[in-house]
């Protein structure tokens, strides 16, 4: 039986309950033609690939693995350019590494990105020198720039996030094809490419072994003839986002044949946001009925019922690899915020996996008015994490982070010691503020370290 067939579900019964968050389109017909072009697009991933993530969270849940989810807070049309994205490949890639050595285990990759285009807000208006406009909601519903063309919502943005995540991925693809990923070339995975981005020495070094010795392993196994070398040195990317933007993500909502059950078919891991996760709302109707892996990011207002309900609505037949829990609680309120809920899925025995995103709870806004997030805040979480799951006895089975493999200046701290005054040097996110190369790589380090404790 499939998540949808016990009851009335469809790709659209969603349409029948409250959504918060989406977009109001002026144009109702050009909604409806955006819609249809969508449904007649081929599909960007496939239910293979979906389900061969379903297993590997399904081993991640047992601890077998870690995922590393990472990416933009917002994805933008104008980043869809090779060197941006090569550049998040390889710092997820480098990151990877670090981790699979730390914790001894395989390391799944999520990329947030080739879809993370729609962004929920605090407030649907922006005023700005007593001019209202619609607020920025990510380049699937409008444009940043504060004009009133570009703030309202145009339904044509769907289709050209979709052409978007389209040859993102294609991109993605024929890289990992040609070998830009495979572990045989450590060259690949080299720290020269981001010569501007200065690791501090120790880390650098300790890098640099880890890779080579990586290397090396490979090459050993391969002459000892192990079979199943392919499976490692291979490394794999999926992708994932929010699944915000109900019409985008329903009008990829397929069958597939020789399957049950319905896809989404924008992503392999489509998530629901801390602002539209409520019980009764379209976000969770919609995602109740997908054959995907689905997220829900949970903050520190989640009680236990709520989250037992949740798991409930969502992966009632408990199936393995399907429900990932995301909780992004912040530092300060971690400790007093997460225990509750690791307890009560514990005792319900709930399969699921467990992630820490150390970066939503711990915003901040400076004296200027920049919003931040200072990386001993997003550090002391994630380690908080690793304790607290540790003495619950409970799994943290992965990490989720806002990073971009560019030297942005946008987090404070880590070791090349950012600061408030550094921010205005190059801050180019259109939404929250991500940890850059540097920052990400040594975040990796710091928390391996910690794991393999
Ligand atoms: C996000 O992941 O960018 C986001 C908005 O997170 P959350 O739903 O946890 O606030
Ligand atoms: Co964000």
């Amino acid at each position: 039986m499939t998540q949808a067939a016990a009851t009335d579900w469809t790709p659209e019964s969603w349409k029948q309950r409250l959504a918060a968050h989406q977009a109001v389109y002026p144009d109702r017909a050009a909604v409806d033609v955006a819609v249809a072009k969508l449904r007649e697009f081929p599909p960007l991933v496939t239910s293979f690939e979906i389900e061969r993530l379903k297993a590997l969270i399904a081993d991640a849940q047992e601890g077998k693995r870690f995922v590393l989810q990472g990416g933009d807070c917002a994805e933008t049309l104008a980043d869809c350019r090779p060197d941006v994205i090569t550049n998040k490949l390889k710092i997820l890639l480098q990151m990877s590494l670090v981790l699979v050595h730390g914790m001894q285990k395989p390391v799944v990759r999520v990329g947030r990105f080739a879809g993370q285009y729609a962004k929920p807000r605090s407030s649907p208006m922006e005023t700005r020198e007593g001019v209202t406009l619609p607020s920025y909601f990510g380049d699937l519903v409008n444009g940043a720039e504060f004009t009133p063309e570009a703030r309202t919502p145009n339904p044509h943005l769907m289709v050209r996030g979709y052409q978007h995540a389209a040859v993102t991925l294609n991109f993605i693809r024929s890289l990992i094809d040609s070998g830009f990923a495979d572990l045989h070339h450590p060259e690949y995975w080299d720290l020269r490419f981001m010569h501007h981005a200065s690791l501090p020495e120790e880390l650098r070094r300790e890098y640099q072994q880890m890779s080579r010795r990586l290397a090396e392993a490979l090459k050993f196994m391969e002459a000892l003839g192990e079979t199943g070398i392919d499976d490692l040195s291979r490394v794999a990317f999926f992708t994932s986002h929010e699944g915000l933007n109900l019409l985008y993500e329903s009008a990829q909502t397929r069958r597939v044949p020789r399957r049950d059950g319905w896809y989404n078919l924008t992503t392999h891991l489509p998530w629901i946001g801390e602002r539209t996760r409520a019980l009764d709302g379209a976000h969770v109707e919609y995602f109740r009925g997908i054959a995907n892996p689905v997220g829900v990011k949970v903050g520190p207002s989640t009680t236990p019922a709520d989250l037992l309900a949740l798991i409930d609505r969502l992966n009632p037949r408990d199936e393995p690899g399907r429900m990932v829990v995301i909780h992004r609680m912040g530092a300060a309120r971690i400790a007093q915020a997460l225990p509750a809920l690791l307890h009560v899925v514990r005792h319900a025995r709930r399969r699921v996996l467990w992630v820490c995103d150390p970066m939503h709870g711990n915003g901040v806004t400076t004296r200027h008015g920049v919003k931040t997030r200072d990386f001993n805040d997003i550090l002391g979480e994630l380690r908080q994490a690793f304790d607290l799951h540790e003495r619950e006895g409970t799994i943290l089975g992965g990490v989720h982070f806002e990073l971009t493999g560019e030297d942005v200046t946008e987090c404070v701290g880590g070791a090349a010691g950012i600061t408030e005054d550094d921010l205005t040097g190059n801050y180019s996110s259109l939404c929250d503020p991500r940890l850059n190369y540097q920052q990400a790589l040594e975040m990796a380090f710091l928390i391996a370290r910690h794991a393999a404790k």
